[in-house]
């Protein structure tokens, strides 16, 4: 199976987190996104081992909002002692709403408006990772304002390419995030950056891209970093505390996708940061990343109910679902791969090719095309849709006027709403 928390059971059910799914649809109504909170916990407790060993003291793992965002996360977050990356007031205030201590929060964006600077500076965040020049002047005059010296980071672009699809990589040159180190503007922004007072700047951020696989972009990527941090402090005498790499892990979504082992990959990460900075006579900075998809994705799933099942002869099936780009626009934005199966029919041969479609009024709207299901599929079967806790939720919407989907957490045999769904009154609740 994709994920160790999924398997068949004895009545040819789909188990996700040791549940039936069957079950779990019949009494939360589809479609519904399915949180395994234990594998939260575990794939959190892998990234503060790992950095607790291999990253130098002070060093901790970011938990990036912008994959799943609601309260509960954060409660976990707090339990697990991660840090968070926030991009928005509306995740600040989730975090603050579920008590998460926001001296622990990284806030991100290449275009913070003054009133999101001035949210998040009232709400205590602990460091502001600045885009731009117009950014840190922003930051500086509402640091001002309020007489308080705002821990600040700045976002740099090494100039990696990751690999990984367009959407998603932003480590380039002509990214449209953060100051590139090639163009001579990275030196710029930290030049100007130490002439504020009202600013400290704390060191360096990146984030090279999403679903990374490529064997050695983070350790390249660290490197450039600590050749810029080193450079910083030849120039200007600044020497930074703190070196964030950003997010990227990639995760398995269908059996080909190599999984990785990511307390290696940070062993080896922190290999590279000691030897560079030995070598360039730098002292060791605390290494932050910012894991969201290798977090919290194969704790998700997603469960829908089959509406009409259409056979066109000599062309294709489709498999209609009562959700779609509502609630996964993933593969109408990526083409993104996922394992799907059809939970109560586990036992059954998978003798058709059928697409995935949702029910929202567009041919894009589809889940997955090609997948291989039993040929007595029908109205009323559950399809699962497995590691969609990533960028699933977070990325739903109300096109159609469709409600988003509760969030059922799964936890020691038992289940929990973390999120209810929404209701048809919700849907109108801003209009006049
Ligand atoms: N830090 C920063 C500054 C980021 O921009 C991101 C992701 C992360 C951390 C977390 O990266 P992760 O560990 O999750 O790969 N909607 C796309 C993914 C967009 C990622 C944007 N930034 C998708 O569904 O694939």
């Amino acid at each position: 199976m994709i994920c160790d928390n999924i398997r068949t059971g004895k009545n040819g059910h789909l188990y996700f987190a040791g549940q039936d799914t069957v079950e779990l649809a019949a009494k939360y109504k589809t479609p519904l996104y399915l949180m395994d909170e234990d594998k939260i916990r575990e794939k959190c407790r892998i990234y503060l081992d790992a950095f607790e060993h291999f990253l130098p003291e002070g060093s901790r793992p970011l938990y990036a909002s912008k994959a799943c965002s609601f309260k509960q996360l954060y409660r976990i977050m707090t339990e697990m002692g991660m840090g968070i990356d926030v991009v928005s007031p509306g995740e600040i205030y989730t975090a603050k709403e579920a008590g998460y201590d926001l001296t622990g929060a990284y806030f991100h964006g290449n275009n913070k408006t003054d009133q999101d600077i001035a949210y998040a500076m009232d709400c205590g965040v602990g460091y502001f990772v600045a885009d731009n020049m117009a950014e840190v002047d922003a930051i500086e005059e509402q640091a001002a304002q309020r007489s308080c010296i705002q821990n600040v980071l700045l976002r740099i672009t090494p100039g990696i390419d990751p690999h990984t699809y367009d959407a998603v990589s932003t480590g380039k040159v002509d990214s449209k995030f953060g100051s590139a180190i090639e163009t001579g503007q990275a030196d710029e922004i930290t030049g100007y950056t130490l002439t504020k007072s009202h600013i400290r700047l704390c060191g360096f951020h990146c984030h090279v891209g999403s679903q990374v696989f490529e064997e050695d972009v983070f350790e390249r990527v660290a490197r450039v970093m600590l050749e810029f941090v080193r450079d910083m402090k030849e120039r200007y005498g600044f020497v930074a505390s703190q070196l964030n790499l950003g997010g990227g892990y990639g995760v398995p979504y269908i059996e080909e996708d190599a999984g990785l082992d990511i307390a290696e990959k940070i062993r080896s990460v922190g290999r590279v940061i000691a030897d560079s900075c030995r070598e360039m006579e730098l002292p060791l900075p605390a290494v932050m990343m910012e894991p969201g998809r290798s977090i919290v994705a194969d704790s998700g799933m997603t469960l829908y109910t089959a509406g009409n099942v259409k056979r066109i002869p000599e062309y294709k099936n489709y498999i209609s679902v009562d959700g779609g780009m509502t609630d996964n626009p993933r593969y109408a934005l990526y083409r993104s791969s996922y394992t799907c199966f059809i939970a109560n029919r586990m036992d059954e041969p998978c003798d058709m090719t059928a697409t995935i479609a949702g029910r929202c009024c567009e041919s894009g709207d589809l889940i997955q095309r090609d997948v291989k299901v039993p040929s007595a599929t029908t109205k009323g079967d559950i399809v699962a849709v497995c590691t969609t806790g990533a960028y699933n939720f977070s990325m739903a919407s109300n096109y159609n006027r469709i409600p988003r989907p509760a969030v059922v957490m799964l936890k020691d045999g038992s289940s929990y709403v973390a999120v209810q769904r929404e209701s048809l009154e919700d849907l109108c609740r801003n209009d006049i």
